[in-house]
């Protein structure tokens, strides 16, 4: 039969799991979670949930970003009605007919657009997801999605990516900063020493539709993020789970404002592995859609990122050699590829 390309199958309408999107029932990384499977209920520990006005934040920061990798925030001073607005735009532009999503597609070599994540090509089988990533201005991509009234909806993702920015920036601050990591510490500053203005911030709107067989799909592989750092705010639909050794696949509940606060490999790196950058994936749901929008964070991209010296010492030598993220995201993707098609994990 002819039909659309697979990789351009609008999902929001099937009411069938196609056989490019079933995805093996034996869950990956099954073993290393100690056999458990994705339905499976057991007692676990929760994911932190730090209160950014609490006293103490330094430690229970470094503590979650020791044992977890991954932490919420409350009070993070990003005010609900710009997370609701950002929401709104963001469920507006998915329920666009795909003919008109299309139109914004992301081009082969480019970052921003819609379509789907980039770690997509590593598997063979879909993923229950539609992407759509902003990297700059989003003005291009939105004209193409709505010619009369994109204007509302840019100034509505520039405030939010903003806000972000701000705030991811922030936190990239409290994190070195419980790893006694100072300013003086940090080489890539920029001119008057804030090292933020020289970092990045691309968001990627992630939208997961109900799904009729969500036990033989995937909304999004398991992964780390290649990242410093990365923060997601989800809707009230819960999906996104991290690997905790000992307990295996652990939810990441919504809660309400809350952000989710995931280390990147970078930050994994720079600590010279003493903050964990998690394994976590997004799981689907028979009954309700999810959105999820990430920042992703990063540094400028030809700069050396390497363990901090003040970090290595005789008994604690360097774990990894100095590397641009720019390089980094080549040798991954490299591993990556040749890691599953050596064991085949996904299909
Ligand atoms: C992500 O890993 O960037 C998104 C996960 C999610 O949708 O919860
Ligand atoms: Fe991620």
């Amino acid at each position: 039969p002819v039909h659309l390309h697979h990789r351009h199958l609008d999902i929001t309408s099937l009411q069938e799991l196609p056989d490019s999107h079933a995805w093996s029932q034996v869950d990956e990384y099954s073993a290393a979670a100690g056999g458990l499977r994705r339905g499976d209920s057991f007692v676990s520990e929760n994911v932190p949930v730090i209160d950014l006005h609490d006293p103490n934040v330094l430690q229970l920061i470094g503590h979650a970003c020791k044992t977890w990798g991954v932490f919420q925030v409350i009070n993070h001073g990003i005010p609900t009605s710009l997370l609701d607005k950002t929401e709104s735009t963001s469920r507006n532009l998915f329920s666009l007919p795909i003919e008109q999503k299309l139109k914004a597609s992301r081009s082969p070599d480019g970052i921003s657009g819609y379509g789907f994540a980039t770690i997509s090509s590593f598997f063979s089988k879909l993923m229950w997801s539609e992407g759509f990533t902003i990297a700059g201005s989003p003005l291009d991509h939105f004209r193409q999605l709505w010619p009369q009234d994109y204007a509302n909806h840019c100034d509505v993702i520039e405030e939010y990516d903003k806000e972000m920015k701000k705030l991811a920036g922030r936190m990239m601050w409290l994190m070195l900063d419980s790893l006694g990591i100072t300013k003086r510490d940090v080489k890539w500053a920029g001119p008057k020493g804030k090292f933020e203005d020289a970092c990045s911030a691309a968001l990627r709107l992630n939208y997961y539709p109900a799904c009729p067989d969500p036990d033989r799909a995937m909304g999004l592989a398991a992964h780390t993020d290649s990242t410093l750092l990365t923060i997601l705010y989800q809707n009230s639909t819960s999906g996104l789970q991290v690997l905790k050794e000992g307990n295996g696949w652990v939810t990441v509940p919504p809660i309400p404002g809350g952000l989710v606060v995931i280390i990147g490999d970078l930050l994994h790196m720079m600590s010279n592995g003493s903050y964990t950058s998690v394994l976590h994936r997004a799981v689907v749901n028979r009954s309700k859609d999810r959105l999820s929008i990430a920042c992703l964070y990063g540094p400028p991209t030809s700069v050396q990122i390497s363990p901090f010296p003040k970090l290595v010492d005789p008994s604690h030598p360097p774990l990894y050699r100095p590397i641009t993220w720019h390089e980094y995201l080549g040798t991954k993707a490299k591993h990556f590829n040749e890691a599953l098609s050596s064991v085949r994990i996904c299909s």
